[in-house]
Formats: C-alpha cells, sequence, structure tokens
C-alpha cells in the first residue's frame, strides 16, 4: 500500500482487491459509463493560469461552509454499502474523516446505523437523505440525523429511479434493490423504495417543516434548476450527475458547474463531484467558483485497498497534491483561485 502514489494506482489496487461484482458496483456507472468517464476526462478541457514570483511557503487550504471550518476543501461523498468495500465499512471511513478532520457525509443506505457513524467523530458528520415513499420512515430519518447533531440535510436529487447499471451484476442488485444490510432503512416495507419517483420540488417545504438543518440539493446540473433551488429556499447546491451512475450523456459536472455558479452569483454554496482524481482537478472546480469538491469512488479505493488506513492516504494524496498545485500556481489560500487562474482550452485544440 505504501508504494500507491496517486488515484488511479488506487483504483488498479481496488481492483485487485475487491470481487468482480463488488468492483462492477463500485466502478460502474449508467448505461455505457460515457457519463462517468466523461467526468473525469472533461477536467482537461481546462488549463491553469499560473502565476510566478509568490512566496509560497504558507499555504493554507481551510474553507469555512455552513459555519464549520474545514481544513481541506475535500469532502467525502455519500456512498452507500460501504462493507462491500471492507469489513469496517463506513466506520472506517469515518474514523479516518475524523482523525483528519475532514467532512463526511453519510448516505442514507450506509451498512452501519447513522448513530453509530456519528460516534466515530468529535463534529457530526452531514447525513444524506435519499427520499423513500414512506413519508413516517424519511421523517424519522431527517430527526434522527438532527437529535445526533447533524447541522446538515443533503437531499439527493438527481435519483428519482435507479439508473441503468448494467454492470452490476444480477445478484449484487438483487441485494441492493432488496435493502438487505441498511440499518436506517431496515423497517421499509415490502413494496416501498428509497427512492421517490413523485418527489418534487415541493419536498423543500417539507424538510422545512420537519427539521432545522441546512439543505444541501445534490444533483442540480443546469442553472434553470439552480434558480429553483433558490427560489425554494435550498441553503447550498452539489453540482452532480451520482458519478454518471444515474442519466447517460449526462453533462460532465465539471461543465455544468460554469452555468450553475453564474445562476447562482454568490448567493448560496456551490460544491461540486464527479470525475475528481487530482489535486489539478480540485484546483480547476475552485477556480470555476466551486467553494469545495467531494470524492465517492476514490475514498472507496482506499478502503478496499486498505481500510482506514487507505481512506486516510487516498485524502492526504489529494490534499498534498492540491498544496503543491497551489504553490506552483502562485496563490496562498483558496479564496485567491479565481476565474483568473483557468481558461478553457479553445476548439478543435489538440487533447492533452
Ligand atoms: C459505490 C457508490 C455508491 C454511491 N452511493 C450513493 C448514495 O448512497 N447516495 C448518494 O447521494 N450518492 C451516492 N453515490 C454518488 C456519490 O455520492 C458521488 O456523487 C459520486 O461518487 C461522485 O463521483 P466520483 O465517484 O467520480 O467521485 C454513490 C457512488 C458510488 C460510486
Amino acid at each position: 500500500m505504501q508504494a500507491l502514489k496517486n488515484i488511479w494506482q488506487y483504483e488498479a489496487a481496488a481492483k485487485e482487491a475487491l470481487p468482480e461484482d463488488t468492483w462492477a458496483y463500485l466502478f460502474g456507472g449508467a448505461d455505457d459509463l460515457r457519463t462517468k468517464k466523461r467526468n473525469s476526462d472533461a477536467f482537461r478541457n481546462y488549463q491553469i493560469r499560473r502565476r510566478v514570483l509568490v512566496d509560497v511557503r504558507e499555504v493554507d487550504s481551510r474553507v469555512t461552509l455552513f459555519d464549520r471550518e474545514l481544513r481541506s476543501p475535500v469532502i467525502l461523498a455519500p456512498v452507500g454499502m460501504q462493507r462491500l468495500f471492507h469489513s469496517d465499512g463506513e466506520l472506517a471511513t469515518a474514523r479516518a474523516a475524523n482523525d483528519r478532520d475532514q467532512l463526511m457525509i453519510v448516505s442514507t443506505v450506509s451498512h452501519f446505523h447513522f448513530r453509530d457513524i456519528c460516534s466515530q467523530f468529535e463534529k457530526p458528520p452531514w447525513f444524506q437523505l435519499y427520499p423513500t415513499t414512506d413519508r413516517t420512515i424519511t421523517s424519522r430519518l431527517v430527526k434522527t440525523a438532527e437529535d445526533l447533531g447533524s447541522r446538515v440535510l443533503m437531499l439527493t436529487v438527481d435519483l428519482p429511479v435507479p439508473g441503468n447499471r448494467e454492470s452490476h451484476l444480477s445478484s449484487l442488485m438483487e441485494h441492493i434493490e432488496g435493502g438487505t444490510d441498511m440499518p436506517n432503512v431496515a423497517d421499509l416495507a415490502d413494496g416501498e423504495t428509497v427512492y421517490d419517483p413523485s418527489m418534487t420540488w415541493e419536498m423543500i417545504n417539507w424538510l422545512r417543516s420537519q427539521c432545522s438543518m441546512k439543505i444541501v440539493l445534490k444533483g442540480i446540473v443546469t442553472a434553470e434548476d439552480a434558480e429553483l433551488a433558490i427560489h425554494y429556499g435550498a441553503d447550498g447546491i452539489i453540482v452532480s450527475n451520482h458519478g454518471g451512475r444515474q442519466l447517460e450523456s449526462d453533462l460532465a459536472s465539471i461543465e455544468a458547474l460554469p452555468e450553475v455558479v453564474a445562476a447562482v452569483k454568490g448567493r448560496l454554496p456551490v460544491l461540486i463531484d464527479g470525475g475528481i482524481r487530482r489535486g489539478t482537478d480540485i484546483f480547476k472546480a475552485l477556480a470555476l467558483g466551486a467553494t469545495a469538491c467531494c470524492i465517492g469512488r476514490a475514498f472507496c479505493y482506499g478502503l478496499a485497498v486498505g481500510g482506514q488506513a487507505g481512506v486516510t492516504k487516498v485524502l492526504s494524496i489529494l490534499d498534498e497534491e492540491l498544496l503543491r498545485d497551489m504553490r506552483l500556481a502562485g496563490v496562498t489560500s483558496l479564496k485567491q483561485i479565481n476565474a483568473n487562474f483557468i481558461r478553457r482550452k479553445p476548439a478543435g485544440d489538440y487533447p492533452q
């Protein structure tokens, strides 16, 4: 494990470490995986405009999000069923995140109860909500998260129905759709689901009636929906296509980010996830207006390869890459990273 130097090497090692169907669940995406691939590839359409002759001995990657200071803009995205990757699952991820004081977002469909994951933290994580079709259960999920000290509820809005993930082998899909081993929703009756195709923007009002947590919408990719998110009173947005696991031919997250940022005009924090594998990807997202970045598969590769230590290593690799890239680009704090530090490659330019 010591020898692994970057996220791509962790990806290759995780593939070796995991059974075929688990690997398909982790790596896979919708249809032909084009959106999943484009999420990473599209970062190459942007280049960094660096500055020189700046004293970069001290570099600071802290960012403040909803009154909480984070030591890194890298956040662990909600990923369900992490015991598939390591027997300690979300507990190992939580310990790694807590040790590094990095923010974790816990999935509704985690393999450990949210209470047990929270107990690993000094500062409570955020809770990601999949709205079930049983509002009694959804209400309980929200209230439990708030009672456990979570200050932010992240509502996933890009999963009215599951995407066409053909690469997930059928045995695993049965397990997933059967809702087994998901203690947060263990009492969901047969026929009820952890997604709700009837959900509309009214859901934000309903959530407001249930809790006083901040509400962040995960899965916005257009200016129109960013405007509606503000209209309905959301507190934040994550530009995301669920890691290419939902609609094939969706916009790559980094391509969608500029129009969302332009529509939001600084009124809300805009986060992004999808395809982030390098410090330069993080730098580019911040330059295009993101407040912070979430990673999904990358930390799971670490979990699969080395449990808690593997997650710690992946997080430290990305942070070290970002700090080095900041020095090389001539910035000493995240606030300095703005649109002057990036350009979109002209059409017809050769691939890099
Ligand atoms: C194995 C796996 C499970 C996921 N589970 C959830 C989930 O439970 N809830 C959710 O909102 N997003 C889920 N996602 C999407 C991630 O939160 C995130 O949007 C995506 O992984 C980002 O892309 P990346 O993997 O390229 O970093 C999952 C992604 C993966 C790879």
